[in-house]
This record gives C-alpha cells, structure tokens and sequence, in this order.
C-alpha cells in the first residue's frame, strides 16, 4: 500500500511540474493574444470614428472631445486625446493620464502605424496606442487610446486557474490509469506465470522453466500448424495415409504384440499387454490397417495364427494383421532378456543399475534383428514402401531391411531415452548399434533433448557429415533425418466408452480395497520396473503420512503392478523389495487404524480396470526415475473426464515436459513428493479443474494419431524426394546420368 501510494505521489508531482511548464507557455501565448486583440481593437476604434474626428479635427475642440468621450464608450477604452502633428493636446477625455502627454508621444505615431506601450498606474495596468488619423496630405495627427488591461489580469486568472485544475485533473487522472494499467499488468502476468509454473499453493512442485518454455513453443508452432489442417483423428490419419501411400500396406515392426492369445483353464483368451508401445501404436494401425510385425509370445498364439502366420486383428474387428514371428528360449534369452533388457534398457535409463553385456547375448540380437527384417521384407507389397521399426529391440533391423530394400522408407522410433555420447560409449556394439539405426530414412525420438544426444552420439564414433542444421546425418550421400515426435495416446480412448460414472468407480475400487466410503485414493499403475521409481513411490506415501498426520488413516495408495521381464534378477529383486515396503510402511501405521496406506496389487490389469482405477483416484502419481514419455501420466488426464484429480508428475519423464500443469517432482526427494501428494488431497476443486482441463485439452490435441500422422507425413515426403531423385538420377538412353 505504501509503495503504492509513494508510486502515486512522484506519478503526480511529475505530471504537475508539466503542468506548470504547460500553464506558463500557454500564459505567455494568450499574453501575446489579448495584445495584438487590443491594437486591432484601438484601430477598429479610431477608424469607425474617422469622419467624425477629420471633420471635428480642426474645429470645435468641446465637439472634439464629444467624439472622443463616444469612442471610450467601448467598456474596455479607458480614456482618449486627439494630439495635433506638433504634440499639441487638441482634446482629452476626462480620465486621460497626464503622464501620457502628447507632447512625450509626439514623433512615436509619425507614421502610418500604430505606436503601443503599457505602463502600471494607481489604478492598474493600462495599455496605450496612439493611432494615426488621416492619410498623406490630410494627415491631422493621432488619437491616443488608454486601454484599461484590469479585465486582462482578470482574465488571465481565470484562465490560469481553469489550466491549473484541467491539468491537475488530467495529472491525477492519468496517475490512476498507469497505476491500474500497471497492477492489471502484473496481476495478470504473475498470474499467468503461476499458472505456467504450477503456483497456488504448489509452487514448489514447479516444472522446468526451460520445459514449459519449450513447451510453449512448440505450442505455438504446431497450433499455427493445426489451425491451417484440422485436428488429428483416424479418419485423418487414414486419408492422409491414403493420400501418401496409395493403397500400399504400412509394415510396422515392434516386438510386443499388440494382442496375446493365452491358454487359460477355460480356453484360450486375449489379453492386451501393459505396454506403452502398444497403448499408442494399436489405435494407429486400427485406423491405418497394414501388418503388425511381433513376437508371438503367448501361449496359444501358434494355434491361432494362419499358415503365413497371420491372425486378423482387433478380435471382432479385423482391420489390421498381426504377423507373428516365433523365436527359440534362447533366442528370447540372449535377444530380449539379455541384451535389450540387461544391455542397452539400463543404459539408456538413468536409474543406476549395471548394464549387462554378454558376446552371446549380442549373437542372438543380430540373428532376431535378422529374422525380424526378414520377416518385414517378406511382408512389404511395393520395393520403395514406407516401414516403422519400433525401439531398441530393433537398433540393427533398419540397416539389414535397407539391405534388401535399398529405396526403403525407414523410420526408427526409439521409444526409451537415448543417452549421451560417453554412456552410448559404453555398449562393446555402440557402432553397430549406431550404424544399424542410421540404415532409416528417419529415426525419431520423444524429444529433442534425445536428439541431440543420438547426434552427438554419431559424431562421436561415426564417419559421416552431421548436418545441424537440417538435424540430419549424411553417409555417402544418404541421409538420415534425426526428428523429436512426442508419442501420445489415442483421444477419445475407446475404453472410456462404456465406462461407469466416477462416483460408480470410486465406490467399486474403494469396497475391492475393503476401505471406507469417505477414503482418499491415490493410485500408480507401471510394468513393475526399476526405472518406474515405484519403491521412493512408496516412500513418499510414508512421507505423506510422516509429515501430514491429517491424512493418517484417511489415505490410500493402490500400485497395480503388472509383473515384467521376471526372468531377470534384477526384476525379481524388485518385485521383492517392493512387497516387503509395502508391508513394512502399512505396519508401521497400523496402530493409526482407519484404511491402510498402500494397497498393493501386483497382477496384469487389463485396460478397463486401470481406467477404473485412475477414474477412481484424487492423485495419480507417475514417480519414474527416467522414463521416455510415460503415457500413464497422459492416460489418467484421458481418463478424467470430470476435470478432477490432480497429477504428480516426475521431472525425468518426458510427459513432464508436456503436461506442466502436473505437479512436478523430483522422485528422489521423497519428502517433496510427500508434499506433492499432501498439495493434491487438498488442491482446491477449482484449481484441479484449471489444470486438468489445460491438460486434457493438450492430451487431445497431441494425440497418437497426431504423433503418427507426423511421422508418417515426413516419411512420405521422404519418400517422394527419393523417388524424384531416383529418377532424376536413373540411366538416360545413353547410358548416362543426369541430375546430381
Ligand atoms: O518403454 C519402452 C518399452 O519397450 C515400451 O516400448 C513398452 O511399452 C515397454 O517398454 C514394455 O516392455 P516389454 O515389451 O518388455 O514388456
């Protein structure tokens, strides 16, 4: 308030001294005004006279004087004097001053102009002008008119005070409008960056400035983009590929099946794996049709497939085909277990445990990455046609498909982070690795921070010319492009379809749980893997209740828990630690009675009950160590369409820098991420609304059919380039080559 009334004070004091310096210009220019007024004036005077005054000139001087008293009749003419040629005074009114005699303005009106002065009499401040009477020959001397400039001073009072208050009132005036213009400003401002960072009562679980700048960013770029071409949805995605492919089939190659036939007591069933990948890549290839390239992992896959290996898939649906590829133990042991998942998964995550690199391990990866490419290449229908190879299962299939279909349009999506040049370094195949994935047209990543790190990467221990500009790497004259494509989900998620009310939801996980009708419900869904961070999960639900004992008894953590890669120690160990920390933090706040703080439920869930889940939930809370993306984050925003729960978010996911509107976390500080969860219980259910409604409405606009329809557009024109230089560069009939 003191600031603000002392920003007030100089505000005004500045604007009066303008005022001031105003006012005295404007009184020197009226001052000059009402002067040359008074000389017009006196002139009008004497010559509205002029006949009176030749003719009584010479002649009675009683009739003379008659004529002057009829001239002072003007209010503002104090007196008048006829003074001859020789300064003889021929008349004079009778309020004439003596000290303007004519004798002393005698030679001053000698020619045709009016002479003036002002003087200060007793009776105030006049102002004199001798005008000429007669011309030339008849010229009779000059009439002297007192001009009374008591009304001037008046006048200019009036005016000065008139000024003072228009400009004291304009200066006040224009003081408040800057001083609310200004508050405005800054409240609005402020109040945007809060919103920006995460404020409120939560600004400390701010994201990265240089995130949401990013973010913002590209924002505004792809909003630019969108608004000249439409939202993405199937149907667009299916025409734009219709437009680009012309009938030809998309081939897709990733190692996770999108539907797994399991032989259960009672038949065979389908299940639908706990994979990102496959969260978003299914709705793509349903709108798209095309094959599906995988691993049949499932235990009736064989008996359901055709004799090509085939099986139609959504089961009812039949838009795309799956083509299974079938692999020995030891194959799936060396290939999958060991390198991808002991090798280059920990190597690419930071979550500090020891890659694993094995000779036979690596053996098996180049004979899967083979048999996988083949596969590809059995089931393209064109020589030049357009195929997705999916994450690090695949580094070297890019380069071995390139092999048999040189005029392929390759794009690698490597869905895991890609780390820096010295880690890259410590793979004994970082070359092979590298070189596999520069086979592709394209290889993409979720963000640009990737990117830079695969370039880097390349010109660390690659012969080739790094274009940065263009984010490319050229190898004798092929270039691979190096592009960041945010993956998303599918928006609207179909199985939100049919999906009970929130109320209905909460009310079913809550009597699953055995807990009270009123509990809060936190909840965590993750492939049960180290770099999901799920034991400092844990731990910042102890912190929680540590920290904020109102919530003693009163919440509950659900962490479905889908058991993963369990042929690894490491996985094993995990699985292990995470039950007993459970067990450990529920005992210790036994004694608090009311719900337990951490129900866990280590199982596959199929898609329908983890959208219950997170339908259910007040907090979602994704606490990975290092993570890609994280499409959890994205499918709990899809999930709420109520515009109600709040999301607590770790920094190191990539979905931190896409949903800043989460609350931010460092997942180490499990005393932060306690706070986190305690700001969410509380989070007012407006400030909920405001953040999920900015999240959902970024969700369904950056979609996977969004994050699909991108790649597939760059690979198009990718292809068209080729094909034009192609042909620009085929033999001519004379054998030789023309273009570049
Ligand atoms: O996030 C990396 C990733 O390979 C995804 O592509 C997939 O969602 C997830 O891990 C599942 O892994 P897996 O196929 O080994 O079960």
């Amino acid at each position: 308030m003191q600031r603000t009334l002392r920003f007030l004070l100089v505000l005004v004091a500045g604007l009066g001294l303008l005022a001031a310096a105003g006012y005295f210009a404007l009184a020197s220019i009226t001052r000059s005004w009402f002067e040359a007024d008074m000389e017009l004036r006196s002139r009008l005077a004497v010559t509205s006279a002029g006949r009176t005054l030749d003719r009584r000139w010479g002649g009675d001087r009683h009739e003379l004087t008659e004529t002057l008293t009829d001239i002072t009749r003007d209010e503002r003419i104090m007196a008048a004097a006829a003074c001859s040629p020789t300064g003889e005074t021929l008349a004079s009114t009778e309020a004439y001053p003596s000290m303007f005699t004519c004798e002393s303005i005698r030679g001053q009106s000698g020619d045709s102009r009016a002479w003036t002065t002002t003087a200060d009499l007793p009776s105030g401040r006049v102002h004199v002008t001798a005008v000429p009477v007669g011309d030339g020959p008849t010229r009779h001397g000059s009439v002297v008119l007192v001009h009374d400039l008591s009304f001037l001073s008046r006048r200019e009072a009036t005016t000065r005070n008139v000024l003072l208050v228009a400009f004291f009132t304009l200066a006040l005036g224009a003081a408040v409008i800057t001083l609310v213009a200004a508050r405005l400003a800054w409240r609005g401002w402020t109040l945007e960056l809060r919103q920006a960072l995460a404020g409120g009562g939560t600004a400390e679980f701010q994201p990265l400035l240089r995130d949401v700048r990013s973010l913002a960013e590209r924002l505004a770029s792809e909003r630019e983009y969108d608004a000249r071409t439409g939202l993405w949805s199937p149907e667009r995605l299916r025409s734009t590929l219709t437009q680009h492919l012309s009938g030809e089939r998309l081939v897709v190659l990733a190692n996770r099946e999108p539907y797994i036939h399991e032989k259960t007591p009672t038949g065979v069933t389908v299940l639908h794996p706990a994979s990102g990948l496959v969260t978003a890549l299914e709705p793509v290839m349903r709108a798209c049709s095309g094959v599906w390239v995988a691993h049949g992992a499932g235990s009736a896959d064989r008996e359901t497939v055709d004799s090509r290996d085939h099986v139609a898939v959504p089961p009812g649906e039949e838009s795309y085909v799956l083509r299974r590829v079938w692999m020995t133990e030891a194959e799936e042991n060396g290939y999958y277990y060991g390198f991808a998942n002991e090798g280059l998964w920990p190597l690419c995550h930071v979550a500090h445990t020891r890659p694993i690199f094995r000779v036979g391990d690596w053996e098996h990866y180049v004979r899967v990455n083979r048999k996988f490419a083949d596969a590809v290449c059995d089931e393209v229908d064109s020589d030049d046609p357009i195929i997705l190879v999916q994450d690090y299962h695949f580094a070297l299939a890019p380069k071995m498909i390139r092999e048999r279909l040189p005029r392929a349009t390759i794009l690698s999506f490597w869905h895991i982070p890609w780390p820096n040049a010295e880690r890259i370094g410590i793979c004994p195949w970082h070359d092979e690795i590298i070189a596999g994935l520069l086979g592709s047209s394209i290889v993409g990543f979720h963000t640009q921070q990737h990117c830079n790190n695969f370039i880097d990467s390349v010109d660390a221990f690659m012969e080739s010319r790094i274009d940065r500009e263009a984010n490319a790497v050229v190898q004798s004259s092929r270039k691979t492009l190096v592009r960041a494509y945010p993956i998303s989900i599918e928006w609207p998620v179909h199985w939100l379809t049919d999906i009970a009310s929130i109320e209905e939801c909460r009310a079913s996980v809550r009597r699953d749980l055995g807990l009270s009708d009123d509990a809060l419900l936190g909840v965590g869904v993750d492939r049960l893997d180290y770099t999901k961070g799920i034991e400092e999960r844990l731990l910042a639900v102890d912190e929680l209740l540590t920290r904020h004992p109102e919530f003693r008894g009163r919440f509950t953590f659900a962490q479905l828990g889908a058991p993963s890669r369990t042929k690894i120690g490491r996985y094993r160990e995990l699985n292990d630690r995470i039950e007993e920390l459970a067990a450990e933090i529920n005992r210790k706040w036994e004694h608090v009675g009311g719900n337990r703080p951490i129900a866990l439920l280590r199982a596959h869930h199929e898609p329908p009950d983890v959208y219950r889940y997170l339908r259910a939930a007040h907090v979602c809370y994704v606490s990975s160590l290092h993570d890609g993306m994280n499409l959890v984050a994205k499918e709990f925003v899809a999930a709420r369409d109520d515009e109600r729960g709040v999301l607590v978010l770790s920094q190191f996911t990539g979905a931190a820098r896409d949903l800043p509107e989460a609350l931010v976390v460092n997942p180490y500080d499990v005393g932060q991420a306690g706070d986190a969860l305690a700001a969410a219980l509380r989070m007012s259910p407006e400030e909920q609304q405001e953040r999920m409604h900015a999240m959902r409405r970024l969700v369904s606009e950056f979609n996977v059919y969004r994050w699909a329809g991108r790649m597939l557009v760059d690979a198009a024109e990718t292809r068209r380039r080729d094909r034009m230089f192609g042909r620009l560069s085929a033999p001519t009939r004379s054998g030789r080559s023309v273009g570049t």
